[in-house]
């Protein structure tokens, strides 16, 4: 939710900031502006509605020149995207310019005050409210700015990362956290700032990630310096990037997304990578090894996610009570945070997110902690907030994805519940030995199976013509196939905007059967299963009320192919890893479904990657 980016030095400030924008675009776009100071002691302000080439387009024609600058892409909350409410907000007396990513919930109060002292307000936005009272504060108290931010952050309630730059002093960027993430990189004679280190990854490796309630003061020929908000010191804790420039460029392919689905078979090769091991005979988790006693005693294991996490997370359910037989629950992490979750020391706590900063998942994981259970993290973004957050975890090791809609981290994290359910077996002896073996024999030739369900693209970009204008597509499937169901449906609304629902098969038939007629395709997901003759029976269900049917079937399947009207086949494995197989179809058609559309499949509208606020 919103992206910031900020930066001193002697580089060309516009083209850095622009850059990082386009590469924090994944945050929000519905509007994008940027402040400049330079020699000629003035602060300039642009900005503009829509994504961050409208901007360019914007400042063709402006004073480019600076020595510092802060720039912002948003996804609006308080206030329709426009240009007026889009960031940086600038103070009363416009010497102030402040960028924020968050959600400042007392800002009404605030606002009240301070319109009753004079100020006059310009947009809509929460976070003119915090520049304003950075203002204030600072001529009443005649303080530095770093005093008047830390003073303004002490009377504020919400989530924040900002940024701010003062006209009087164009060598100073004053930056500080509160639940949104920001990590600034510490180059050679110039400092960056972001919401995450892709924006400045190739100009240097070195990045410290801020804590919450902290502030960091950046001015240029200084070293930087971390403050708290009761002004005690920080210490400095520089980290080594392994992030590379290579991970964030489309690499020949028209779409993000579309080199993340063809990326999967080397992702989950290094999401496995040292995981598996003895020819497949035995799990390594170091999440698990490191915790053993947890794992052996663990009563419970609740898992919270959001959106397709949450969809991982429910196979996570099905994979850890078949190997562990340990119950597991599985909440919505938005909801279980307010829910009154009953928790203690022995139950166990795993939470999902590709971002590692949702707001929501990260909260339900600090609830969970404080209230004395283990928590667990399984996160794509290595130094966000929920792997800082929790006792032990595990990363998925798939790269950056930059594509909204989540491909490679849904199978990524398919991956890890997988191999951290058979850890967990393992350790726990609710498995036997060869029968891990045999499923981890497997695992390492997903990668194959991955590449050769991957052939089925032409096929795939063919079928999606026959189906782009339906306004209506139901997905069942059954056991480890119901929550790919979800997960499909779930790709094809955020991407095409195409109405779609995911429903156990089962559960068709007591209700939105009666939606079914020649106008509504259904996407069957049945591979050979246990519960195949149970889904055959569904699939004959859909056909005998006049369905056409899109089914997802394993090689050599001839039941199906006889009722189905198209048939995509996928290699036989064990039941445990269809999710990861069948997923990638479906992922392809959401795709082309919205290529042939003529969506942004890249940045669908209203949509956001990292979703930071409540
Ligand atoms: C996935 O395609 C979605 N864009 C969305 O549902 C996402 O999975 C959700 O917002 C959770 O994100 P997280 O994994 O980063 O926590």
């Amino acid at each position: 939710m919103c992206g910031i980016v900020g930066y001193i030095g002697n580089g060309n400030v516009y083209d850095i900031l622009i850059k990082g924008l386009h590469r924090l675009e994944y945050r929000g776009y519905d509007s994008a502006g940027l402040a400049l100071e330079g020699e000629d002691g003035k602060l300039k302000v642009y900005k503009s509605k829509g994504k961050v080439s409208n901007l360019e387009e914007y400042c063709k024609d402006k004073s480019l020149d600076a020595k510092v600058g802060i720039a912002h892409t948003r996804w609006a909350t308080h206030g329709e995207p426009s240009d007026c409410n889009a960031h940086p907000h600038y103070s009363e007396d416009g010497k102030l310019a402040l960028v924020h990513n968050g959600t400042i919930e007392n800002y009404k109060v605030l606002k009240d005050a301070l319109m009753q002292h004079g100020c006059t307000f310009h947009s809509e936005t929460d976070t003119e409210v915090l520049v304003q009272l950075i203002e204030y504060i600072k001529v009443k108290n005649n303080c530095s700015l770093v005093d008047a931010v830390r003073e303004a952050l002490n009377q504020v309630v919400g989530a924040y990362a900002i940024a701010v730059i003062e006209k009087e002093h164009p060598d100073t960027i004053v930056a500080a956290r509160q639940s949104s993430p920001l990590v600034i990189g510490i180059g050679e004679d110039e400092t960056f700032l972001a919401s995450d280190a892709t924006p400045f990854v190739e100009y240097t490796k070195e990045a410290v990630y801020l804590n919450d309630g902290e502030i960091a003061v950046i001015k240029q020929g200084e070293p930087l310096k971390i403050l708290k908000l009761d002004n005690s010191e920080s210490k400095i804790d520089v980290k080594t990037l392994e992030l590379s420039i290579s991970q964030l460029e489309k690499g020949g392919f028209p779409h993000f997304m579309l080199k993340e689905i063809f990326e999967q078979p080397s992702t989950l090769k290094t999401c496995i990578r040292g995981r598996v091991v003895d020819d497949g005979r035995r799990i390594h988790i170091n999440g698990i090894n490191d915790h053993k006693d947890t794992f052996l005693n663990a009563k419970r294991i609740v898992i919270v996610a959001c959106g397709t996490s949450w969809h991982a997370a429910l196979l996570g359910k099905y994979l850890i009570q078949d190997m562990c037989k340990i119950p597991v629950e599985v909440e919505y992490a938005s909801e279980f945070r307010y829910s009154n979750p009953v928790l203690d020391n022995r139950d166990v706590v795993i939470a999902i997110s590709q971002s590692g900063e949702t707001a929501d998942t990260l909260a339900a994981a600090k609830i969970a902690r404080k209230m004395g259970a283990f928590v667990y993290g399984i996160s794509n973004s290595v130094g966000s907030s929920i792997p800082r957050e929790t006792d032990s975890g595990t990363y998925l090791h798939v790269g950056p994805e930059i594509g909204v809609a989540s491909t490679k981290a849904f199978t990524g994290q398919v991956m890890v519940l997988t191999l951290l359910a058979l850890g967990v077996a393992q350790l726990r002896g609710t498995m036997e030995s060869d029968q891990i073996a045999e499923i981890g024999k497997e695992i390492l030739r997903i990668p194959d199976y991955v590449e050769k369900v991957l052939k089925l693209n032409e096929k795939i970009e063919r079928l999606s013509l026959i189906y782009t204008y339906a306004r209506n597509f139901l997905y069942l499937g059954r056991g480890y196939s119901y929550p790919v169901a979800l997960e499909g449906a779930l790709k094809l609304k955020e991407i095409s905007y195409i109405h779609a629902e995911g429903y156990p098969a089962a559960e068709m038939k007591h209700g939105p059967i009666a939606l079914i007629d020649a106008e509504m395709p259904s996407v069957i997901i049945a591979p050979n299963d246990h519960l195949y003759e149970k889904i055959v029976s569904n699939v004959q269900q859909v056909k005998a009320r006049g369905g056409n049917i899109i089914a997802i079937v394993t090689e050599g399947d001839t039941v199906i192919r006889n009722i189905a009207d198209h048939v995509l086949e996928v290699p036989p494995m064990p039941e445990c890893l269809t999710p990861i197989i069948t997923s990638i179809p479906l992922q392809l058609l959401s795709y082309y479904i919205a290529i042939n559309k003529g969506k942004d499949v890249d940045m669908p509208r209203n949509l956001a990657k990292s979703v930071t606020v409540e």
